[in-house]
């Protein structure tokens, strides 16, 4: 093996990537701000480990591969833990998690075990102590071993009991938990954070012109897990307060005077004593049942749950076993913390396009100089939302910003990196003009803060998404019509006229049009056009014809699926307008109260805001929409083309088992979006609500419930959890109200 020396490529790399990591660790424990992502960060440590695997003498104390956490705060005073306070491996694959299981099965050898999962909390350790009952210390993790005396601080949480509960409390208990901050209490708070800055700043120019020193801003937080350690690791405990911090326990440590065989029933005994415990936790017997527990959570059902989480710690249950599995310096074998993929990345914004949607709205989108990985998907377009969303945000072209992409959600950009500036960066000004038409961008009512391209009739953009959503599966749901097609219809290179000029003639198009066809191809998420990665020109395609210039069987297809889509139910077309402000959800209820789009187009203003779930906004942009007359041609000619507009009701529409009932829906749910629950609903004839009245029949309640189902529980309404909510649309309201949840009496 080759003898270190100060050519070793090994040891440079090593001393290189360990001052890198010691540095984000810093900013990220000691200032609560991340500089790289959680799975930049982990990628570097492996190229750590595996180095030292190789070269074992570089493996000192002082590695980061040997610690824990990271720099301690001067504002605190340092405890020494009784017990460490260990990290946990990760595992990234399948193949990471069998070894794990393996080498468990081979050191049991024999031994009956169970896995316990649990979610694993993106917060901030934090280590309790409990003599005779009473809460003496609260500490942060720290390095491990010394941690940050935090009690003044703890004892402002609530979830934190300054007194354990029952007859006989443990001479000592160590509890392990995590404090965390629930994302809806992190909106809240970031919001409130945001209308007091814009309140400052309107002040400032006051105290600006008066000759007075302005207001400094608050500084946004990126995430609940930074908020959640920042306002636990303040200086002013009264500070703590005001912040809506939680906890969930996870472990014991040191502990005198009692017993328990399993981690599962330590945990009941923990809630016994009024500590509070995650519900989602699940024994299992496999690790096939450990990767289906993996799988629940990872796909859809990460955002049903209240807080943020960032993986899935497998533990072995049986307390015996996990002593004779042991730990390493750094990290027990008896566990293991899966990690899903991050939803957080950093990337570099190169610069800032404005697209203009089907509805003329301008919405500034970065573009970053390269595409980055975020929850397992290649990203380089992130909304910034309006020109007033990239001024709070306060991000400027060539920063390193911080990205964020949650379940379905188009990716967002949390805000800059600021320490990585170099004064190279230049501050984003919004165009005036529409790029595609050249008309001036403008309000269009009031107090609007969102740009719009007024052009709604001429503006190519606008006619392009409006077909592409009319033809897409939220409206006439036309497969083989999709958004090349739309480009290609109404923006060809040739022929010069383009066959479509707005939606009107969309189902009197013929194949002679198609065939000369050959457009541009667009990005869907952007409109920007699509270039050829090898030659750097703009795609060009003839979608419709093969090289013999024949029809291609896509191009057959799209022409019959749009024959067939002139049968469609009335609110397809409603929503196909593109009416501002009016969905799916609206246009449904449009069609279901007024049966015939002739009624919705001569119904009065009031007539429909009294509509459930239209309301006084979406009722004046239908009549606005109804008052253009190139609106209402368009409407003639899709009837000329034979197209009803004409909800049949009966059969097409199905019963309506839950007629005259009155639902809210509140929080998140497990296996439907907000709309979709309310479609569901709607569509089985309920009315369905947004205030908890007595008149309600039903709250259903998803995680993150808030105030709602406090009120539901006050009035002793029929609450339904998700399983519930399952039997009320698969089986009716009085199989539900056996379904609904026990009502609970607020302790006095
Ligand atoms: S058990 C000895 N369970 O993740 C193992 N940790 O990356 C102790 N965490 O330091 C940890 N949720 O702060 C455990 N359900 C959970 C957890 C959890 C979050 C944190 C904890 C730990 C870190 C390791």
């Amino acid at each position: 093996m080759e003898e270190s020396g100060v050519t070793d490529a090994d040891r440079a790399r090593h001393a290189q990537l360990a001052q890198e990591l010691q540095d984000h660790r810093t900013r990220y424990y000691a200032h609560d701000a991340a500089t790289i992502s959680d799975a930049e960060f982990d990628l570097l440590m492996r190229e750590l480990e595996a180095i030292e695997e190789r070269r074992p003498e570089l493996r000192t104390q002082d590695s980061p591969t040997q610690q824990v956490g990271g720099a301690l705060s001067e504002d605190f005073a340092k405890v020494t833990h009784r017990e460490r306070l260990l990290s946990l491996d990760n595992a990234f694959t399948d193949e990471e998690l069998d070894a794990w299981g393996e080498r468990i099965e081979r050191d049991l050898a024999g031994q009956p075990y169970h896995f316990l999962c649990e979610l694993k909390i993106d917060g901030l350790a934090i280590n309790l102590t409990y003599e005779h009952g009473r809460l003496t210390r609260a500490a942060t993790r720290g390095t491990g071993r010394v941690g940050e005396d935090i009690t003044a601080n703890a004892r402002t949480i609530a979830d934190i009991p300054e007194q354990l509960a029952g007859e006989n409390p443990p001479a000592l208990v160590e509890i392990r938990g995590e404090v965390y901050m629930s994302t809806e209490d992190f909106e809240r708070f970031n919001a409130a954070l945001v209308a007091e800055n814009e309140r400052r700043k309107e002040e400032n120019v006051r105290l600006l012109a008066e000759g007075k020193r302005p207001h400094a801003l608050e500084k946004l937080y990126s995430n609940p897990r930074n908020t959640a350690a920042g306002s636990l690791r303040m200086k002013d405990p009264q500070a703590t307060a005001g912040r809506p911090l939680r906890m969930l326990v996870h472990g014991i440590g040191a502990r005198e005077g009692f017993d328990i065989d399993c981690q599962s029933h330590a945990y009941e005994l923990l809630h016994a004593w009024g500590l509070p415990t995650a519900r989602h936790n699940k024994v299992v017997g496999s690790l096939a049942e450990v990767k289906e527990f993996i799988a629940y959570y990872g796909d859809k059902n990460r955002h049903s749950v209240e807080h943020e989480i960032d993986g899935v710690v497998v533990k072995v249950d049986e307390i015996a076993l996990q002593g004779r599995l042991g730990a390493t310096s750094k990290s027990p074998r008896w566990a293991i913390a899966w990690k899903y993929p991050p939803e957080e990345a950093v990337g570099k914004l190169e610069r800032i396009e404005v697209g203009i949607g089907r509805t003329g709205r301008a919405t500034p989108f970065a573009v970053l100089a390269e595409p980055v990985l975020i929850a397992g998907s290649m990203v380089q377009y992130a909304t910034l939302h309006n020109q007033e969303v990239v001024k709070s945000k306060g991000v400027l072209l060539g920063d390193t910003v911080v990205l964020r992409k949650a379940g379905e959600i188009i990716p967002e950009i949390l805000g800059p990196v600021e320490d990585l500036r170099d004064g190279s960066e230049r501050e984003f000004v919004m165009p005036t003009h529409c790029h595609e038409c050249g008309s001036e961008l403008r309000p269009m009512a009031e107090g609007d803060i969102d740009l719009r391209c007024p052009n709604a009739r001429y503006c190519p953009a606008q006619i392009r998404e409006r077909i592409a959503y009319l033809c897409g599966r939220e409206s006439l749901d036309v497969d083989n019509f999709g958004y090349v097609a739309a480009v290609a219809l109404t923006q060809p290179l040739e022929p010069a006229t383009p066959p479509l000029t707005n939606e009107g003639d969309i189902f009197d198009l013929s194949m002679d049009q198609l065939l000369p066809i050959r457009a541009l191809v667009r990005d869907p998420k952007t409109g920007l056009p699509k270039v050829d990665e090898t030659t750097g020109e703009q795609k060009v395609v003839s979608f419709f014809a093969n090289l013999k210039g024949e029809p291609k069987k896509t191009a057959v297809l799209m022409l019959e699926n749009l024959e067939a889509a002139k049968q469609s139910q009335l609110w397809r077309f409603v929503n196909g307008l593109s009416i501002r402000r009016v969905g799916p959800v609206a246009a449904q209820a449009l069609a279901r109260e007024f049966r015939d789009l002739d009624r919705i187009a001569a119904a009065s203003e009031e007539e429909l805001a009294a509509t459930e779930g239209v309301g006084p906004g979406i009722a004046a942009a239908i009549t606005a929409w109804f008052a253009e007359d190139w609106h209402r041609e368009i409407i003639e000619k899709w009837r000329a083309a034979g197209v009803q507009f004409v909800e049949e009701g009966g059969e097409e529409e199905g019963p309506r088992p839950l007629e005259g009932l009155t639902v809210v829906v509140t929080g998140t749910l497990a296996a439907h979006t907000r709309d979709g629950a309310k479609e569901a609903l709607q569509a089985r004839g309920a009315k369905v609500t947004s205030a908890v009245s007595k008149k309600t029949d039903f709250v259903v309640v998803g995680d993150n419930p808030g105030s709602k189902y406090e009120k539901a529980m006050q009035l002793k309404l029929a609450v339904l959890d998700d399983e519930g909510f399952e039997v009320l649309l698969a089986e009716g309201a009085d199989a539900a109200r056996a379904a609904a949840l026990p009502v609970v009496e607020e302790a006095p």
